[in-house]
This record gives C-alpha cells, sequence and structure tokens, in this order.
C-alpha cells in the first residue's frame, strides 16, 4: 500500500482526462479495508487514509468531502462517498501490483542471512518458470538455504582483496550484515514487532514484500569490501539469470558501462550515489543509463532527554534504548573534553564513571564528525565513562551510536545544545547529568524531507551534462534485518533498495516497460510534499 499511493496521481491524472463530467456521476458509500494498521498513532493511519483519497480525488478538500469514517484501531480502513468508478479504480490501484509478486530481483552486495524471519517463503508459489540461475552452495550455505523467497545465491571471491576474505563464510552468507539489510529493505516478508532494542517497533516489511530475491555476493569481510571485476561478473550472471530488476548498493568502478548490456535487454538497474556529500560533484555511479538514487531523512526521529542537576532538560539524538544495564533515574557526573579521539585530552577529563561531553567549539560540522565519532567512542568506553554526548549530530553518525548499546547512553547534540551542556559545566560546581532511553517519534516534518548531510551531490563529474542523482529516498536510521535481528543503518545504500522496491511493485502493473519509462515514471512522479506514507517500508 505504501509505495502504490505514491504512483496514484500517475492513473489519475488520466483517469480525470477520460471523465468529463466527474461531478455528475452519482456517489455511494464504499467501505475500503486495507488490512492491519501500520501505525499506533490513530492519526497517522486516518491521515495515511486522506493521502490514497487525495491522490484518487486529485485534492486535500476532495478527499475530506468524501470520507466518512476512518477505522484505525484495530485495522485500517475508511468509508467514503465514491462513484462506481472511483471505487473500480481505487480497488485496482490496492490490488495490482500484488506486493511485487513474482517479480525477481537481483541485490549485488554482501549477501544474505538466509534463516531470518525476513525470508520465510511461506505461503509462495512456485519459483518463477522463467528462472534460470542457481543456489550456490559454500560455507553454512546448503541448497536448503534457499526457498521460494531467496530462489538463488551466487558468490564471487576473483579480484577481492585476500584481507577482506579473512574470516569470511566462503559462500554467499552474509557476515556483516549491510546485503541483508538492502534485501530485506527491498523485499522481506513482513515481521511483527521487529525493533532495535524497543526503538522504531512495528511490522518491519520490504517495498515489495512479495518480490522474490536472486543473492550475488561480491562484497566481502567487516568492512564491506567489494571488488570491481567481482560485481561485473555477478552483473553479468544476474542479466542472463533472468532477474527483473538489479539493485546495487555500492559503487565508485570504473567497471559500471557493464551495467549498460542488463539495461539493454530491459533490466533497469538501480546505483546508490554514494555518501560523500555534502561537498558538490562528490555523486558517484552516473552512468546515464542507470538510476542513481541520493538519501533523504525521513519524519522519525529519536530524540533522547538530558536533564542537568539545574532541571534544564535538553534534547539530542541516539539510539539508546531502554536497557537494564544502565540505571536511567541516576544522575552522574558531567565532565567536558574538547577532543575526545585525542586520548592525552580525554585522560585529564576524569572521564571515569562520569558522563563526558565531548565538545569542541572551533569544529565545524562539515569536519567529518562520524570519524572522530568512532574513536571517541571507542575511547571513552575504553576509559569507563558512564556515557557520551557528542557536539555534531550529522545525519549519517546516529548509527555509530549503537555500539553504546547494552554499555552506557551515547547522544549526538548539536553545536548550540553542547554549548550550553559547556556553560553549565562551566559555571557549576558539581555538574550532573540524567540521560534518558530514547524515544521513537514519527512525524517530524522537521526534519521529513530533507536530503541527508553524507549523500553525495552533483552535478556529475563524470558525465556533467547528465543530472544526477536521479531521485532521493529514505535513507537514514532504516531499520532492517541484519543476521537474526533487526538494526539501523543509514547511507544512501539504504536509499536505493527503496526505489528497487518501488520498481518490482511497477513491474508488475507494467511488465512491458522499458527500464526508460521506468525511471522517467519515477522521476516525475517523485513526491516533493511530505511523503509520509510513501516512504517508511520498515
Ligand atoms: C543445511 O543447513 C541447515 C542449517 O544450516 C541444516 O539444518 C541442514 O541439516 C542442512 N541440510 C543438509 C542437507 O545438509
Ligand atoms: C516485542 O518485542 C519486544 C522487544 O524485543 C519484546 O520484549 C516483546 O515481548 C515482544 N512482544 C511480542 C508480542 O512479541
Ligand atoms: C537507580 O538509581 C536510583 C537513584 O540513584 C536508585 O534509587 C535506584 O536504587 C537504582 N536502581 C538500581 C536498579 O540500581
Ligand atoms: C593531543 O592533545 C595533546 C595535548 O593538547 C597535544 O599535545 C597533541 O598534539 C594532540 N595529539 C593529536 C594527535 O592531535
Ligand atoms: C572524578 O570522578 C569521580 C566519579 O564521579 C569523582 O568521585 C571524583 O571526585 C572526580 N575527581 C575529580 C578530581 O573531579
Amino acid at each position: 500500500m505504501d509505495v502504490r499511493s505514491a504512483f496514484t496521481s500517475t492513473f489519475l491524472l488520466l483517469l480525470a482526462l477520460w471523465m468529463p463530467l466527474p461531478a455528475l456521476a452519482s456517489t455511494e458509500l464504499y467501505i475500503v479495508y486495507m488490512g492491519e494498521k501500520k501505525h499506533d498513532d490513530p492519526s497517522l493511519v486516518i491521515a495515511s487514509h486522506h493521502d490514497v483519497l487525495t491522490s484518487l480525488l486529485g485534492s486535500k478538500d476532495e478527499a475530506l468531502k468524501s470520507i466518512v469514517y476512518s477505522y484505525k484501531h484495530g485495522f485500517s480502513g475508511f468509508a467514503a462517498m465514491l462513484t462506481e468508478s472511483q471505487a473500480e479504480e481505487l480497488s485496482s490501484l490496492l490490488q495490482r501490483a500484488r506486493h511485487g509478486e513474482d517479480i525477481i530481483v537481483g541485490v549485488v552486495d554482501s549477501g544474505i542471512w538466509p534463516e531470518s524471519r525476513s525470508f520465510d517463503d511461506r505461503g509462495y508459489g512456485p519459483v518463477p518458470a522463467r528462472w534460470k540461475g542457481t543456489c550456490e552452495t559454500g560455507a553454512e550455505f546448503n541448497a536448503s538455504s534457499c526457498n521460494r523467497k531467496i530462489i538463488g545465491v551466487r558468490w564471487y571471491t576473483g579480484g577481492v582483496e585476500a584481507d577482506a576474505l579473512q574470516g569470511e563464510f566462503m559462500s554467499a552468507r552474509d557476515m556483516g550484515g549491510h546485503g541483508t539489510h538492502v534485501a530485506s529493505t527491498i523485499a522481506g516478508s513482513p515481521v511483527r514487532n521487529a525493533s532495535s532494542g524497543g526503538l522504531a517497533a512495528g511490522v518491519a516489511r520490504g517495498g515489495a514484500p512479495r518480490a522474490r530475491l536472486a543473492i550475488y555476493k561480491a562484497c566481502w569481510g567487516a568492512r564491506t569490501r567489494c571488488g570491481g571485476a567481482a560485481i561485473l561478473a555477478a552483473i553479468d550472471d544476474a542479466t542472463n539469470d533472468g532477474v527483473d530488476v538489479l539493485s546495487l548498493s555500492l559503487g565508485g568502478f570504473e567497471e559500471f558501462a557493464g551495467t549498460l548490456h542488463a539495461v539493454a535487454r530491459g533490466i533497469p538497474v538501480v546505483f546508490s550515489g554514494m555518501n560523500d556529500g555534502p561537498a558538490p560533484q562528490t555523486v558517484r555511479n552516473t552512468v546515464p543509463w542507470v538510476i542513481t538514487v541520493a538519501a533523504t531523512m525521513m519524519d522519525r526521529s529519536f530524540p533522547t532527554v538530558m536533564q542537568l542537576g539545574n532541571n534544564e532538560r535538553l534534547v539530542g539524538q541516539s539510539h539508546y534504548s531502554d536497557d537494564a544495564a544502565v540505571n536511567t533515574s541516576e544522575f552522574r557526573m558531567l565532565v567536558h573534553s574538547r577532543r575526545c579521539n585525542n586520548v592525552t585530552q580525554l585522560a585529564s577529563a576524569n572521564a571515569s564513571g562520569n558522563v563526558v561531553l565531548c565538545y569542541e567549539p572551533s569544529d565545524t560540522p562539515f569536519n567529518h564528525p562520524g570519524q572522530k565519532l568512532g574513536s571517541a567512542i571507542d575511547n571513552v568506553k575504553n576509559l569507563g565513562a558512564k556515557g557520551l554526548i557528542f557536539a555534531g549530530y550529522s545525519s549519517n553518525v546516529l548509527d555509530r551510536t549503537d555500539s553504546c548499546n547494552g554499555i552506557m547512553p551515547c547522544v549526538l547534540v548539536d553545536y548550540e545544545i553542547a554549548n550550553r551542556i559547556a556553560f553549565y559545566i562551566a559555571s557549576t560546581r558539581s555538574p550532573v547529568v540524567r540521560i534518558s532511553p530514547a524515544k521513537s517519534v514519527v512525524g517530524d516534518t522537521v526534519l521529513s524531507p530533507r536530503v541527508a548531510s553524507f549523500s553525495a551531490r552533483g552535478p556529475s563529474a563524470e558525465y556533467p551534462g547528465i543530472l544526477k542523482p536521479d531521485i532521493a529516498a529514505p535513507g537514514v536510521s532504516i531499520l532492517a534485518a541484519v543476521r537474526n535481528s533487526y538494526q539501523f543503518m543509514s547511507g544512501t545504500s539504504m536509499a536505493c533498495p527503496h526505489v528497487s522496491a518501488i520498481i518490482a511493485l511497477l513491474k508488475s502493473i507494467h511488465p512491458d516497460w522499458s527500464p526508460a519509462m521506468i525511471k522517467s515514471a519515477i522521476i516525475t512522479t517523485g513526491m516533493s510534499s511530505r511523503p509520509r506514507y510513501s516512504i517508511n517500508f520498515t
């Protein structure tokens, strides 16, 4: 439902042209059942009904006039006054894409964790007869690791650096988690009560939850390093195996000109635009025939309240969930260190047993906060601190605070908040702070939709005459499968699979559309307004 609502406007535009006098047609009351509700907050469920009706009727006013009831507690649905043809149109819109049923999505990445609940194949029909791929077995991956959901796997070690293969599964099994995350974002079956330690709790599912997956492992090791030659071999095999869409959340290799042959055979190819923003001319994977995807934030955030000893309450962002290991009702001593990535400076800050504010007033937001955060977390942990408040909030570094979970809260704040905390520390004899677990908040219109700072920007240095990236999709704090759990990841790698899923849905409605038609449909109908319901699959 989520994705299709983004596309209804195209069909309805056509519909409006065919119906010269829609106002004269008589309306009747129709009940539209949309199944399980996707949000606990009734106002969000109601808003989703308005979105569907607005797409159908052309304006929010018309939608509000037509709706009679919104069903929002037990299930999602509504009753509305519609003409017979509007009801038919709505019904076919809701059914035609069939959640991407039988579309085969090829994913070139770090492999897959086949036991994840997201790849449960219960209720699936036989593998489509046109599928020519295979289930290549290997370490901890036998023929029964494939099923009617993961219909094929292959793996490629040729040309991959030897140290990236160290400690790896010599098979399509995913060690690092990146490939599993991406695959479940595209086609994960619905899984109830997924969360990261209770955060972002709900039904996790891919954008095309009934699509089939063909997995090509060309990226290896804990740092997910890919081989250019291996990727090209994967693309070559996938083209021949019969995939309908190719999704590549990786990049920067010259070999990608090879994707032209896949596109020439009718297979849309989707790439992440990479994460070297916000500087201009950083976008990669810009050959004109592929779809290059940028990352946006979504309207979901994880505010974390810090209460100072003077009762001032300030808010940062973290993925710190309610955790028995840390007593969150306790105030702890607060200390300030200017550079936590410098062990010498941190050592003089009395970090042990305390909460450390890491804040260098001269820092700028473009000073690669991510790299410094990584070493700050390690250093502060090693010294036995009980918490970290790090100045330099930027959407790509939030996931790094996940490594604090179970040990201490790690909170990101912007420079203004950091400044206020530093002022408090300087002006108090015994500064203390209490950090509460993060909350999941949906409907944050300040954050969404905004291009994430890390998302690489155009124009393309290689092909300056071609407008790139082509489209943006959610790529910040995306919850999806990693091994047998669900974890947050951020990056254009997480945005790319959202677009691949939309293509799977489009292909099930329009199997005859060329890659150029699909690309055109996507980039001309992407909504620039607040896309509350078109984006949040997980
Ligand atoms: C395949 O692997 C699974 C788990 O990894 C195991 O339970 C099963 O016995 C294996 N099947 C064969 C035929 O080896
Ligand atoms: C949902 O998940 C949470 C956290 O993982 C767990 O504590 C809870 O028991 C689960 N609830 C259900 C109904 O499975
Ligand atoms: C948590 O800290 C509060 C305040 O210091 C204290 O009263 C409480 O006993 C602590 N709880 C646990 C489980 O340690
Ligand atoms: C760390 O801080 C100390 C003390 O301020 C300074 O002398 C040293 O050069 C710094 N080290 C690095 C690597 O920046
Ligand atoms: C260092 O922190 C500990 C633990 O909070 C505290 O007991 C001690 O007084 C602090 N030392 C100084 C010199 O501030």
